[in-house]
Formats: structure tokens, sequence, C-alpha cells
């Protein structure tokens, strides 16, 4: 029997790098939520409104049909936009955007409606604590704001944007603060959370403790 792995955590800390391989180790499906709410900044951004209006974002909810592909694409209203939802300014966008409640509301029915089978594993900021309670494997990933900004800047820099180590420290210090102090849903660790912190680990040894822990609890 397949059970579900929710994977939370702060900004940059790996989660769906990490999700994406626990998945595919376990043939299980990888959701990335953080992506919907990208899509809802990139599409609000789009169509001229203002991000911080939380009526005219949610105006633009019952107009986009989000599908997330298997192979990592993020399709919104037909078009592609996988690589226009990682740029600096919907990162900065998605973190307004995702403090609505009216936002997280219709994004989180459609994400438990994904999961609603067993065998998902999905990564964002609310999954333990709001959308999936139930999940038998709940991580919290975590690790220093030193190793995350070097991990962030080597990415950016990988998909050839023009980057600072500095404005990438700020820009994940404030989107922390948001994602942490929000009203509705705010980051934290869930009660049965194991915590794992990644800065002195690399991505496999994360992965393989992610995937010994499912195994145990799938084995209980
Ligand atoms: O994980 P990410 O950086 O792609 O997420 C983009 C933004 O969306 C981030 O500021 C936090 C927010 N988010 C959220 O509030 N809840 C989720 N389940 C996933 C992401």
């Amino acid at each position: 029997m397949k059970i579900n792995i929710g994977i939370d955590g702060p900004v940059a800390s790996g989660k769906s790098t990490i999700a994406k391989k626990v998945a595919q180790q376990l043939g299980y499906i990888h959701i990335d939520t953080g992506a919907m709410y990208r899509c809802v900044a990139y599409m609000a951004m789009q169509a001229k409104v203002d991000i911080h209006n939380e009526a005219q974002v949610s105006a633009l909810l019952p107009s986009l049909h989000i599908k997330l592909h298997s192979n990592g694409s993020i399709e919104c209203n037909g078009r592609d936009i996988t690589s226009q939802i990682r740029s600096h300014e919907v990162s900065n966008a998605a973190s307004v955007v995702a403090a609505f409640s009216s936002v997280r509301k219709n994004l989180v029915i459609q994400q438990q409606k994904m999961a609603q089978e067993k065998g998902y594993v999905m990564d964002g900021r609310d999954i333990n604590t709001v959308v999936l309670p139930d999940s038998e494997c709940q991580i919290y990933l975590t690790a220093s704001i030193e190793s995350r900004a070097a991990r962030r800047y080597l990415d950016l820099q990988a998909r050839g944007q023009d980057v600072n180590l500095d404005i990438i420290k700020h820009d994940i210090q404030t989107r922390d603060y948001n994602d942490m102090n929000r009203l509705d849903s705010p980051l934290k660790v869930s009660q049965n959370a194991h915590v794992i912190d990644t800065s002195h680990m690399s991505i496999e040894e994360v992965v393989t403790q992610i995937v010994t822990l499912a195994k145990e609890v799938h084995n209980d």
C-alpha cells in the first residue's frame, strides 16, 4: 500500500529537487505546490493586476487552469510557463499572493484533490499542517541561510541568470519572513514532522534518509 509524503520547508531548502528524487525512487508522483503559487503570481503580472490587491488577484482564479506535468513542466491555460515562473520577479510576487486566503483556499482544494489517492510526494509550506495533515510521512527540510543562498546562486547561474549573492540572500530572508509570518497557514514545523537540516548533507543523503523513513512508515 502506498502512502503520502509531505515535505515542507523554507525557501531554497532543496524541497523540490529532493521531493522529485524521492518520488522517482519510490515510483510515486511529485507535486510542486510552490509552482502553483508562482503560476498565480505570473498570470497576475501578465494581466497587469496589482499583485498587492487580493480582490484583483482572486478575480483571476476562476480563469486559471494549472497543469503540473509528470516531466516537471508547468502549463497554465494551455501555455508552457515552466521557465517564466522561476524569475526573480515571479519568486517575490509568489510570496505576496501566497499570503491571500482566497488564493490559498483555491489552490489547497486543487492540491487535496490531486493527492486523494496515496502515492504522492508533495512539497510546499503548508503540506503537513493544512493540505495533507494525515500524510503518513511528514518532513520539514531546513538549512542555514548561507547554504541556501549559495545553492540558489549556483542554480540561477546555471540557468543563465545574472545573479548577485547579497541580493539572493536578502530575497530569501524577505520571502521566508512573508511565508512564516502571514496570518493564513504560515510555514511551521508540523507536529509529526521529522526535521532534517540539510546544510551539510548532499542531495543523495537527504533523499536516502527520506526514502528510509517512508519505508519504515510503510512497513508499520
Ligand atoms: O517553493 P517555492 O519557492 O516555489 O514557492 C513559491 C512561493 O509560494 C513561496 O513564497 C511560498 C509559497 N508557497 C506557499 O505559501 N505554500 C505552498 N504550499 C507552496 C508555496
